[in-house]
């Protein structure tokens, strides 16, 4: 029996999955994000270790004997948070998580200062990246900097806590821009472009690793007859390609969460800074990945629900079931800025092309071709960085509805499969890590492949009329990109 845990931006959620790989419990805690600027996003760690406890102990109310049996623990984490710690480990500050993009200006000083840093660590600098808030803390609040002694990302300090050991998986320490990527290590000269060294830092070991166990007096709350051990581990799309199998060169997904991610496995290091691609390690060893990010995917919809003051099934119940003709609307979803391919933490979201006839489901469904349009420029990007795809797993919140899935198809190009359980996500990914850790056994053999419900196909004559939006879609962020960097939210 294992427990994959997922430590995501919008809940924590726990899973119980058996040794025939069957899930058979889960418990998920709303979580809550605060914004006291804009472009600032912040939780406190002491809610993420609430949200654990109570997933915890609630997969052992319901399923007492189960828990019992419980031999091995996976996190998946959100990627890129900053927790700062002080000499006793105290947290001196709330996480700025992946989607803040304070630390924009300090990108620049971090490659000043670190020329080689794209080589070496795979990636653009971008403000949701850890090493440049440390930047940022340092400059604007430079009492904390010199307190803190540790930095870890979210899932790492969930594991200090319920092991009381620092350890960091591959995966997640790829996002931090602190890491040699191609040499699996942390690179001294990105730690001294922010002032830090490898004292600050949490050992470093394979997702599939063993890497601490948990604390007695935590087993015997959750009823476990033996202190399970904890994997390595790994950030939560790694954990998502993990759980869908997603690790032999060339397997992908695109998932439709909070962001929108589109991934690609590959055995080398292979990075592509300009395009704004990530190229970071895989959880597993001797693997690697390639994947673009758009930082507001599921939740553009969810913001278009709460500004119209419908539910989301209801503005897509407005849609008709299969879209013949591209929206009247363009909209841009750069809600909180943008990764890939434009690196820009200061351009927000835009409607376009509005008129008296302008109708809330034209805007609805401009908002799902919007996400689509910028995953098109994803699928761009890679093919540029060597990764042609002509298809993908899709998972995430946004999965669920048919008709996003189908506009996504026909704008990308790709065939789009619909998978039976692809909600489960970094949390069954976790689980399968933990396994691993616990049995040794092989990656290929844990990690097989979702079962797929149904494939939505490109539909040729609505990707013919999607062109014409897209280079209209296209030509619209250097037309705006002066304009918003004067804007003040
Ligand atoms: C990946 C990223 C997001 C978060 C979401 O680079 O920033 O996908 O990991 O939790």
């Amino acid at each position: 029996m294992f427990v994959g845990i997922d430590l995501g931006t919008s809940a924590l959620k726990a899973v119980l999955v058996d040794d025939s790989q069957q899930v058979v419990g889960s418990h998920a805690y709303p979580l809550r994000v605060s914004s006291p600027h804009p472009g600032w996003n912040e939780q406190a760690p002491q809610d993420w270790w609430t949200g654990l406890l109570a997933a915890m102990d609630a997969l052992a109310h319901a399923h007492p004997r189960e828990m019992a049996a419980v031999r091995g623990i996976g996190l998946s984490g959100q990627q890129h948070g900053a927790v700062l710690l002080g000499r006793n480990g105290d947290v001196l500050r709330p996480c700025i998580l992946w989607n803040d993009v304070r630390a924009a200006a300090q990108c620049h000083v971090f490659e000043h200062r670190f020329p080689q840093s794209r080589q070496v660590c795979g990636n653009m600098a971008m403000p949701g990246f850890t090493a440049p808030k440390l930047i940022w803390v340092a400059q604007n609040e430079p009492d904390v900097f010199r307190a803190t002694h540790h930095v870890l990302l979210p899932k790492a300090w969930l594991r200090y806590r319920m092991t009381g050991e620092m350890i960091e998986d591959m995966s997640d320490a790829s996002g931090s821009l602190w890491l040699d990527v191609g040499g699996r290590q942390w690179s001294d000269a990105a730690l001294a472009a922010t002032e830090l060294t490898r004292d600050a830092m949490p050992a470093l070991v394979e997702g599939t690793a063993r890497a601490g166990t948990l604390h007695t007096a935590l087993a015997g709350r959750w009823g476990m007859a033996a202190r399970p051990v904890l994997a390595g581990s790994a950030g939560d799309n790694a954990a998502g390609a993990v759980g869908l199998g997603a690790v032999g060169a060339g397997s992908s997904f695109l998932s439709l969460g909070t962001s929108g991610v589109l991934w690609v496995t590959t055995d080398r290091f292979r990075p592509h800074p300009q395009g704004g691609i990530h190229a970071f390690c895989h959880a597993v060893p001797g693997m690697w990945h390639q994947m673009g990010v758009t930082l507001s995917a599921a939740s553009a919809l969810a913001w278009w629900a709460r500004t119209t003051g419908m539910s989301e099934q209801a503005l897509l119940a407005e849609l008709p079931e299969r879209i013949a003709r591209p929206s009247p609307v363009i909209f841009l979803p750069y809600l909180s800025g943008e990764r890939t391919p434009h690196n820009d933490g200061t351009i927000r979201g835009v409607f376009a092309g509005l008129s008296h006839g302008a109708t809330r489901a034209d805007m609805t469904q401009a908002v799902l071709e919007g996400v689509a349009f910028s995953f098109r420029d994803i699928v761009d990007v890679l093919a540029e960085a060597g990764s042609i795809l002509t298809g993908a797993d899709v998972i995430g919140g946004g999965s669920n509805s048919r008709v996003w899935v189908s506009i996504l198809a026909s704008v990308t190009g790709l065939s789009l499969h619909r998978l039976a359980h692809g909600e489960q996500g970094g949390a069954f990914g976790a689980a399968r890590l933990a396994r691993i850790a616990v049995t040794g056994e092989t990656v290929e053999s844990v990690c097989q492949p979702q079962r797929r419900e149904e494939t939505l196909d490109p539909d040729p004559e609505l990707g013919a009329a999607y062109a014409a939006t897209l280079a209209r879609y296209r030509a619209l962020y250097p037309a705006i990109r002066g304009a918003m960097e004067t804007c003040p939210a």
